[in-house]
């Protein structure tokens, strides 16, 4: 069975951008590949963060992706921190890698702006991530969009590394991007990316009251600044948001009464916080459940975390053989 391997930060809520761009299709592929979903607490603390409040965080996500369908039983949820072969790896894949191609990442370049003293952790970020993958000798990764760049150098990792400790021989295989259709959520601003960081999510474990009051103030078409004036659906999130949430008759409903003004935006703001209600009351009810029984949680994470640490000193083992390490007795 091909191996996947995914992804998540628990540094802040798990919103509807991470659920219609990776996470819906890490439920669906759970069928059908060999699954390991990670919560990579080490790269939520490469930024600016709580140290108080991180493991809640990392407990939450891992709540989060049970409810919205990760099944256990089918694919191995765990935690980055509880393997410490990814760590290993990364320092290993250093040693490879160009500063160059770091320096050049659009995720590096954004977030290495905002200090004035910028951390080695953030530079390094995406080699974490080359080894989170190439641990387990992945060979698809579900991502959305703003992943696949940090993607591309995990394959020229795995390259230089081949080439250098196999001969060229694809001891590590080249992980390939596996982008859904909602490869890109825009956020409730109407503008950026939703993210965490931004503010301008929905979170997947909102209540309705929530869903309503972030929905009702999001941007829609800016030009339509009066009630009666006609929009234009083709540049307005909320519209966007209803393909992924509505009915096909729904939506073209929407994109009628918006061209000809027969709804106002907060109606047609109505109907999505309805629809988005209702899609996520599932995964509020099961993230209650669980909530409700930690010991059930800690038992998982622990399975997941056993699991992932034999395939990583599997291979482990292997890479400081090639790379000419003194073994150790116990391995
Ligand atoms: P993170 O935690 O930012 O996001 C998790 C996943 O959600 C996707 N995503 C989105 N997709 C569509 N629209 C959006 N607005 C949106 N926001 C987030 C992300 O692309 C991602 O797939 N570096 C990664 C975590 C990571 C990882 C890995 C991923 C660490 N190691 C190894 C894959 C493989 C990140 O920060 O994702």
């Amino acid at each position: 069975m091909p191996r996947i391997f995914s992804g998540i930060q628990p540094s802040g809520e798990l919103h509807i951008g991470n659920w219609l761009g990776a996470v819906q299709n890490w439920v669906r592929l759970q069928h059908t590949y060999d699954c390991l979903i990670c919560v990579v607490d080490q790269h939520a603390i490469t930024g600016k963060y709580e140290a108080g409040s991180l493991s809640r965080r990392t407990w939450e996500m891992a709540v989060g992706l049970l409810a919205a369908g990760i099944d256990p039983e089918r694919a191995t949820l765990f935690v980055q921190s509880h393997v410490p072969e990814h760590v290993e790896l990364m320092w290993l894949f250093n040693t490879v890698t160009p500063i160059g191609e770091l320096e050049r990442m659009t995720q590096f370049k954004d977030k290495s702006s905002r200090y004035e003293s910028v951390p080695a952790g953030l530079l390094n970020y995406p080699v974490l991530m080359a080894a989170d993958i190439l641990l387990y000798r992945a060979d698809l990764v579900p991502v959305g969009e703003d992943q696949v760049q940090h993607l591309e150098l995990t394959r020229e990792i795995c390259r230089k590394w081949n080439q250098e400790f196999a001969g060229g021989a694809q001891f590590f295989p080249e992980p390939q991007p596996l982008l859904s259709e909602a490869k890109r959520i825009i956020g409730l601003d109407g503008q950026a990316k939703m993210s965490k960081s931004l503010g301008n999510t929905i979170g997947l474990l909102d209540s309705p009251e929530e869903i309503w009051n972030k929905l009702r103030p999001a941007k829609t078409d800016p030009a339509r600044l009066r009630r009666q004036d006609p929009g234009n659906p083709d540049v307005c999130n909320i519209y966007s948001l209803h393909k992924y949430f509505s009915p096909p008759e729904t939506v073209t409903l929407v994109a009628d009464n918006c061209r000809s003004a027969g709804w106002g935006c907060i109606d047609c703001k109505k109907v999505l916080a309805e629809n988005v209600t209702a899609a996520l009351a599932p995964i509020r009810e099961r993230a209650a459940e669980l909530t409700a029984h930690p010991d059930r949680v800690v038992e998982l994470l622990g399975a997941g975390a056993e699991k992932a640490r034999r395939l990583a000193g599997e291979t482990m083992r292997e890479v400081r053989d090639r790379m000419g390490f003194l073994p150790r007795r116990d391995t």
